[in-house]
Protein backbone atom coordinates (compact mmCIF):
# COMPACT_ATOMS: atom_id res chain seq x y z
CA UNK A 1 0.00 0.00 0.00
CA UNK A 2 1.09 3.51 -1.12
CA UNK A 3 1.67 6.11 1.65
CA UNK A 4 -0.78 9.33 1.32
CA UNK A 5 0.41 12.73 0.54
CA UNK A 6 0.70 16.28 1.94
CA UNK A 7 0.13 18.81 -0.29
CA UNK A 8 0.71 22.73 0.58
CA UNK A 9 -0.40 25.36 -1.39
CA UNK A 10 0.74 28.83 -0.19
CA UNK A 11 -0.45 32.42 -2.09
CA UNK A 12 -1.11 30.72 -5.53
CA UNK A 13 -2.65 32.62 -8.25
CA UNK A 14 -3.41 31.49 -11.58
CA UNK A 15 -4.49 34.41 -14.27
CA UNK A 16 -5.74 33.55 -17.84
CA UNK A 17 -5.14 36.06 -20.60
CA UNK A 18 -8.00 36.09 -22.85
CA UNK A 19 -9.37 38.52 -25.36
CA UNK A 20 -6.75 41.22 -24.27
CA UNK A 21 -8.13 40.74 -20.46
CA UNK A 22 -6.52 39.29 -18.09
CA UNK A 23 -9.05 36.71 -15.76
CA UNK A 24 -8.02 36.21 -12.10
CA UNK A 25 -8.97 32.68 -11.76
CA UNK A 26 -7.17 31.65 -8.59
CA UNK A 27 -5.88 34.84 -6.63
CA UNK A 28 -3.62 34.14 -3.72
CA UNK A 29 -5.10 30.82 -2.40
CA UNK A 30 -3.48 29.59 0.69
CA UNK A 31 -4.23 25.70 2.18
CA UNK A 32 -2.39 22.27 2.97
CA UNK A 33 -3.43 18.62 3.85
CA UNK A 34 -1.43 16.13 5.75
CA UNK A 35 -0.98 12.20 5.37
CA UNK A 36 -4.06 10.27 5.85
CA UNK A 37 -6.12 13.49 4.81
CA UNK A 38 -8.57 14.21 1.52
CA UNK A 39 -9.36 17.60 0.36
CA UNK A 40 -12.44 18.72 -0.79
CA UNK A 41 -13.06 22.27 -2.89
CA UNK A 42 -16.34 23.11 -3.18
CA UNK A 43 -17.83 26.41 -4.90
CA UNK A 44 -19.93 27.63 -8.00
CA UNK A 45 -19.63 27.50 -11.75
CA UNK A 46 -16.60 29.53 -12.61
CA UNK A 47 -14.88 29.88 -9.00
CA UNK A 48 -11.32 28.67 -10.32
CA UNK A 49 -11.92 25.09 -8.83
CA UNK A 50 -10.61 23.37 -12.15
CA UNK A 51 -7.98 25.98 -12.71
CA UNK A 52 -6.71 25.27 -9.05
CA UNK A 53 -6.70 21.53 -9.86
CA UNK A 54 -4.57 22.04 -13.51
CA UNK A 55 -2.60 24.18 -11.47
CA UNK A 56 -1.36 21.13 -9.11
CA UNK A 57 -1.30 19.37 -12.23
CA UNK A 58 0.81 21.70 -13.49
CA UNK A 59 -1.30 21.18 -16.70
CA UNK A 60 -2.77 24.51 -17.56
CA UNK A 61 -3.40 26.13 -20.67
CA UNK A 62 -0.54 28.18 -22.47
CA UNK A 63 -2.69 31.60 -21.84
CA UNK A 64 -2.51 30.66 -18.11
CA UNK A 65 0.44 32.49 -15.90
CA UNK A 66 0.87 31.07 -12.11
CA UNK A 67 2.43 32.41 -9.21
CA UNK A 68 2.87 31.03 -5.61
CA UNK A 69 3.95 28.15 -4.26
CA UNK A 70 2.96 24.62 -4.67
CA UNK A 71 4.82 21.91 -2.20
CA UNK A 72 4.08 17.73 -3.04
CA UNK A 73 5.29 15.58 -0.27
CA UNK A 74 7.81 18.70 0.02
CA UNK A 75 8.38 19.29 -3.40
CA UNK A 76 8.16 22.49 -4.78
CA UNK A 77 6.20 21.91 -7.82
CA UNK A 78 6.15 25.07 -9.56
CA UNK A 79 9.93 25.06 -9.74
CA UNK A 80 10.26 21.49 -11.26
CA UNK A 81 10.78 21.33 -14.73
CA UNK A 82 8.12 20.49 -17.10
CA UNK A 83 10.58 17.48 -18.77
CA UNK A 84 11.14 16.33 -14.66
CA UNK A 85 7.16 16.48 -13.73
CA UNK A 86 6.35 14.59 -17.26
CA UNK A 87 9.26 11.82 -16.39
CA UNK A 88 8.51 11.36 -12.76
CA UNK A 89 5.27 13.01 -11.64
CA UNK A 90 2.54 13.80 -13.66
CA UNK A 91 0.34 10.57 -13.80
CA UNK A 92 2.94 8.75 -11.64
CA UNK A 93 2.46 10.51 -8.42
CA UNK A 94 -0.38 12.63 -9.38
CA UNK A 95 -3.40 12.22 -11.64
CA UNK A 96 -6.63 13.98 -12.39
CA UNK A 97 -9.63 12.98 -13.34
CA UNK A 98 -10.37 15.80 -16.16
CA UNK A 99 -13.72 17.09 -15.78
CA UNK A 100 -15.97 15.76 -18.30
CA UNK A 101 -13.64 13.31 -19.46
CA UNK A 102 -15.95 10.65 -19.55
CA UNK A 103 -17.76 12.32 -22.25
CA UNK A 104 -14.67 12.91 -24.33
CA UNK A 105 -13.68 9.01 -24.59
CA UNK A 106 -12.51 8.42 -28.25
CA UNK A 107 -15.43 7.05 -29.86
CA UNK A 108 -13.69 5.09 -32.67
CA UNK A 109 -11.24 3.06 -29.77
CA UNK A 110 -11.99 0.21 -27.95
CA UNK A 111 -11.72 0.80 -24.14
CA UNK A 112 -8.47 -1.11 -24.29
CA UNK A 113 -7.25 0.44 -26.81
CA UNK A 114 -7.91 3.84 -24.96
CA UNK A 115 -5.68 2.48 -21.97
CA UNK A 116 -2.59 1.38 -24.36
CA UNK A 117 -2.40 4.53 -25.49
CA UNK A 118 -2.03 6.15 -22.06
CA UNK A 119 0.58 3.65 -21.28
CA UNK A 120 2.93 4.70 -24.24
CA UNK A 121 2.01 8.43 -23.38
CA UNK A 122 3.88 8.05 -19.92
CA UNK A 123 6.14 5.73 -21.21
CA UNK A 124 5.16 3.04 -18.88
CA UNK A 125 7.73 -0.13 -18.93
CA UNK A 126 5.68 -3.03 -17.13
CA UNK A 127 3.39 -5.34 -18.16
CA UNK A 128 0.96 -3.26 -20.31
CA UNK A 129 -2.19 -6.21 -20.16
CA UNK A 130 -1.48 -7.29 -16.27
CA UNK A 131 -1.43 -2.90 -15.59
CA UNK A 132 -5.13 -2.14 -17.18
CA UNK A 133 -6.05 -5.50 -15.91
CA UNK A 134 -5.32 -4.48 -12.66
CA UNK A 135 -6.65 -1.25 -13.23
CA UNK A 136 -9.91 -2.13 -14.31
CA UNK A 137 -10.31 -4.62 -11.51
CA UNK A 138 -9.77 -1.93 -8.80
CA UNK A 139 -12.82 0.22 -9.98
CA UNK A 140 -15.30 -3.30 -9.91
CA UNK A 141 -14.97 -3.36 -13.84
CA UNK A 142 -14.22 -6.54 -15.55
CA UNK A 143 -12.16 -8.21 -18.60
CA UNK A 144 -15.48 -8.05 -21.59
CA UNK A 145 -15.41 -4.01 -20.88
CA UNK A 146 -12.28 -3.59 -22.82
CA UNK A 147 -13.54 -4.66 -25.99
CA UNK A 148 -16.37 -2.31 -26.35
CA UNK A 149 -16.53 1.13 -27.61
CA UNK A 150 -17.65 3.74 -25.26
CA UNK A 151 -21.03 4.33 -26.62
CA UNK A 152 -21.76 0.66 -25.79
CA UNK A 153 -21.26 1.37 -22.03
CA UNK A 154 -22.88 2.79 -19.47
CA UNK A 155 -22.54 6.49 -17.63
CA UNK A 156 -21.45 5.09 -14.52
CA UNK A 157 -19.03 2.46 -16.18
CA UNK A 158 -17.67 5.24 -18.26
CA UNK A 159 -16.80 7.20 -15.24
CA UNK A 160 -15.23 3.73 -13.74
CA UNK A 161 -12.86 3.89 -17.08
CA UNK A 162 -12.03 7.18 -16.37
CA UNK A 163 -10.94 6.43 -12.50
CA UNK A 164 -8.94 3.63 -13.49
CA UNK A 165 -7.07 5.75 -16.45
CA UNK A 166 -5.91 7.75 -13.93
CA UNK A 167 -5.19 4.69 -11.47
CA UNK A 168 -3.42 3.36 -13.96
CA UNK A 169 0.49 4.81 -12.99
CA UNK A 170 -0.29 4.05 -9.63
CA UNK A 171 -0.38 7.82 -8.81
CA UNK A 172 -0.22 8.39 -5.11
CA UNK A 173 -2.39 11.43 -5.39
CA UNK A 174 -5.68 12.13 -7.78
CA UNK A 175 -7.46 14.88 -8.56
CA UNK A 176 -11.13 14.23 -9.11
CA UNK A 177 -12.98 17.09 -10.73
CA UNK A 178 -16.52 16.80 -10.73
CA UNK A 179 -16.51 12.80 -10.87
CA UNK A 180 -20.45 12.33 -10.14
CA UNK A 181 -22.04 15.35 -11.94
CA UNK A 182 -23.95 14.18 -14.57
CA UNK A 183 -24.87 10.84 -13.14
CA UNK A 184 -28.06 9.91 -11.71
CA UNK A 185 -28.42 9.71 -8.06
CA UNK A 186 -28.00 5.87 -7.43
CA UNK A 187 -24.51 5.61 -9.56
CA UNK A 188 -23.64 8.62 -8.12
CA UNK A 189 -23.82 7.21 -4.63
CA UNK A 190 -21.60 3.83 -6.58
CA UNK A 191 -18.75 6.33 -7.75
CA UNK A 192 -18.50 7.55 -4.09
CA UNK A 193 -18.44 4.19 -2.60
CA UNK A 194 -15.82 3.41 -5.01
CA UNK A 195 -13.39 6.42 -4.60
CA UNK A 196 -13.98 5.50 -0.66
CA UNK A 197 -12.46 2.22 -1.45
CA UNK A 198 -9.63 3.48 -2.78
CA UNK A 199 -8.96 6.21 -0.16
CA UNK A 200 -9.25 3.08 2.30
CA UNK A 201 -6.26 1.60 0.40
CA UNK A 202 -3.89 4.37 0.39
CA UNK A 203 -4.83 6.91 -2.36
CA UNK A 204 -4.88 10.91 -1.35
CA UNK A 205 -8.01 12.47 -3.50
CA UNK A 206 -8.49 15.89 -3.73
CA UNK A 207 -12.04 15.86 -4.46
CA UNK A 208 -13.36 18.87 -6.58
CA UNK A 209 -16.91 19.43 -6.72
CA UNK A 210 -20.38 22.41 -6.99
CA UNK A 211 -21.76 19.59 -4.40
CA UNK A 212 -20.57 20.31 -0.29
CA UNK A 213 -22.95 17.31 0.18
CA UNK A 214 -20.70 15.15 -2.01
CA UNK A 215 -17.53 16.33 -0.40
CA UNK A 216 -18.60 16.19 3.02
CA UNK A 217 -19.29 12.18 2.24
CA UNK A 218 -14.88 11.35 2.22
CA UNK A 219 -13.09 14.74 2.69
CA UNK A 220 -11.30 15.43 6.19
CA UNK A 221 -10.26 19.17 4.78
CA UNK A 222 -12.50 20.99 2.59
CA UNK A 223 -11.81 24.69 1.10
CA UNK A 224 -14.85 26.89 0.53
CA UNK A 225 -13.93 28.96 -2.90
CA UNK A 226 -15.82 31.93 -4.35
CA UNK A 227 -14.69 34.09 -7.15
CA UNK A 228 -11.00 32.50 -7.38
CA UNK A 229 -10.85 33.19 -3.40
CA UNK A 230 -10.71 30.47 -0.57
CA UNK A 231 -12.88 32.07 1.84
CA UNK A 232 -12.84 29.27 4.38
CA UNK A 233 -10.72 26.46 5.09
CA UNK A 234 -10.77 23.62 7.85
CA UNK A 235 -11.82 20.43 8.60
CA UNK A 236 -14.88 19.26 7.43
CA UNK A 237 -16.70 18.11 10.48
CA UNK A 238 -16.06 21.69 12.10
CA UNK A 239 -17.00 23.04 8.79
CA UNK A 240 -20.68 21.28 8.59
CA UNK A 241 -21.57 21.55 12.08
CA UNK A 242 -20.12 25.22 12.66
CA UNK A 243 -20.04 26.85 8.89
CA UNK A 244 -18.70 30.47 9.56
CA UNK A 245 -18.58 32.50 6.09
CA UNK A 246 -22.35 33.65 5.11
CA UNK A 247 -21.19 32.11 1.51
CA UNK A 248 -20.79 28.23 3.65
CA UNK A 249 -23.39 28.63 5.22
CA UNK A 250 -25.21 29.58 1.97
CA UNK A 251 -23.80 26.29 0.10
CA UNK A 252 -24.77 24.43 2.81
CA UNK A 253 -28.33 25.53 3.30
CA UNK A 254 -28.63 24.98 -0.73
CA UNK A 255 -27.73 21.57 -0.38
CA UNK A 256 -30.71 18.51 0.28
CA UNK A 257 -30.24 16.40 3.19
CA UNK A 258 -31.38 13.07 3.45
CA UNK A 259 -34.18 12.48 6.47
CA UNK A 260 -34.24 16.15 6.67
CA UNK A 261 -37.11 18.10 5.83
CA UNK A 262 -35.29 21.49 5.81
CA UNK A 263 -36.26 23.56 2.96
CA UNK A 264 -33.65 24.33 0.83
CA UNK A 265 -32.66 27.99 0.16
CA UNK A 266 -31.53 28.63 -3.49
CA UNK A 267 -28.35 31.10 -3.76
CA UNK A 268 -29.60 33.78 -5.26
CA UNK A 269 -27.35 36.25 -7.97
CA UNK A 270 -24.37 36.11 -9.36
CA UNK A 271 -20.20 36.05 -8.03
CA UNK A 272 -18.49 39.13 -9.48
CA UNK A 273 -16.51 38.83 -12.73
CA UNK A 274 -13.21 37.64 -11.93
CA UNK A 275 -12.24 40.14 -14.93
CA UNK A 276 -11.10 43.10 -12.76
CA UNK A 277 -13.03 41.82 -9.43
CA UNK A 278 -14.14 44.26 -7.17
CA UNK A 279 -11.95 45.48 -4.24
CA UNK A 280 -13.65 44.62 -0.53
CA UNK A 281 -15.44 41.41 0.31
CA UNK A 282 -16.57 39.60 -3.01
CA UNK A 283 -19.60 38.30 -1.18
CA UNK A 284 -20.74 41.91 -0.22
CA UNK A 285 -23.69 41.77 -3.35
CA UNK A 286 -25.07 38.88 -1.92
CA UNK A 287 -24.42 38.31 1.93
CA UNK A 288 -27.27 38.78 3.63
CA UNK A 289 -24.83 40.50 6.39
CA UNK A 290 -22.71 42.96 4.90
CA UNK A 291 -21.42 45.85 6.37
CA UNK A 292 -19.72 48.88 5.41
CA UNK A 293 -16.56 47.78 6.76
CA UNK A 294 -17.12 44.89 4.27
CA UNK A 295 -15.81 46.99 1.26
CA UNK A 296 -12.54 46.73 2.54
CA UNK A 297 -10.93 44.00 1.98
CA UNK A 298 -12.04 41.11 4.97
CA UNK A 299 -8.89 39.84 6.39
CA UNK A 300 -8.02 36.17 7.36
CA UNK A 301 -9.10 35.15 10.59
CA UNK A 302 -7.66 31.96 12.47
CA UNK A 303 -10.41 29.02 13.31
CA UNK A 304 -10.11 25.86 15.28
CA UNK A 305 -8.72 23.75 11.94
CA UNK A 306 -8.17 26.63 10.04
CA UNK A 307 -9.18 30.32 8.85
CA UNK A 308 -12.19 32.28 7.28
CA UNK A 309 -12.00 35.67 5.28
CA UNK A 310 -14.75 37.24 6.80
CA UNK A 311 -15.28 40.91 8.61
CA UNK A 312 -18.34 38.80 10.93
CA UNK A 313 -15.52 37.06 12.23
CA UNK A 314 -12.57 39.79 13.53
N1 LIG B 1 -8.22 28.76 -20.70
C1 LIG B 1 -8.92 29.78 -20.19
N2 LIG B 1 -8.79 31.03 -20.70
C2 LIG B 1 -9.46 32.08 -20.18
N3 LIG B 1 -10.28 31.98 -19.13
C3 LIG B 1 -10.46 30.78 -18.57
C4 LIG B 1 -9.80 29.61 -19.08
N4 LIG B 1 -10.16 28.54 -18.33
C5 LIG B 1 -11.02 29.02 -17.39
N5 LIG B 1 -11.20 30.35 -17.53
C6 LIG B 1 -12.01 31.24 -16.68
O1 LIG B 1 -11.47 31.15 -15.38
C7 LIG B 1 -12.52 31.15 -14.39
C8 LIG B 1 -12.44 29.90 -13.55
O2 LIG B 1 -12.73 28.78 -14.35
P1 LIG B 1 -12.71 27.29 -13.83
O3 LIG B 1 -12.98 26.40 -14.97
O4 LIG B 1 -11.46 27.06 -13.06
O5 LIG B 1 -13.95 27.30 -12.80
P2 LIG B 1 -14.70 26.07 -12.12
O6 LIG B 1 -14.91 26.46 -10.69
O7 LIG B 1 -13.99 24.81 -12.38
O8 LIG B 1 -16.11 26.08 -12.85
P3 LIG B 1 -17.12 24.85 -13.16
O9 LIG B 1 -17.79 24.52 -11.85
O10 LIG B 1 -18.08 25.43 -14.15
O11 LIG B 1 -16.32 23.72 -13.68
C9 LIG B 1 -13.81 31.30 -15.19
O12 LIG B 1 -14.13 32.67 -15.22
C10 LIG B 1 -13.46 30.78 -16.55
O13 LIG B 1 -14.24 31.39 -17.55
S1 LIG C 1 -16.95 40.16 4.88
FE1 LIG C 1 -18.96 41.12 5.06
S2 LIG C 1 -19.93 40.88 3.04
FE2 LIG C 1 -18.21 39.49 3.16
S3 LIG C 1 -19.07 37.56 3.82
FE3 LIG C 1 -18.33 38.61 5.66
S4 LIG C 1 -20.12 39.77 6.39
FE4 LIG C 1 -20.56 39.17 4.28
MG1 LIG D 1 -14.53 23.10 -13.33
Amino acid sequence: MKSMVTLSVNDLSVQYQSQGKKVQAVDHVTFSFDKNESLGIAGESGCGKSTLGLAIMKTLQENASVSGKILFDGKSILETSDSEFTKDIRWKQISMMFQGAMNSLDPVFTIKKQFEEILKKHNFQGDKKQAIELAISSVGLSHPVLDKYPHEISGGMKQRVIIAMALIMTPRLVIADEPTTALDVLVQAQIMILLKKLKKEGLSIILISHDLGIISEIAEKVGIMYAGQIVEFGNMQEIYKNPKHPYTIALLESIPKLQETKRIIPLKGNPPSLVNPPSGCRFYDRCPQAMEKCKKDPPKIKTESGFVMCWLHE
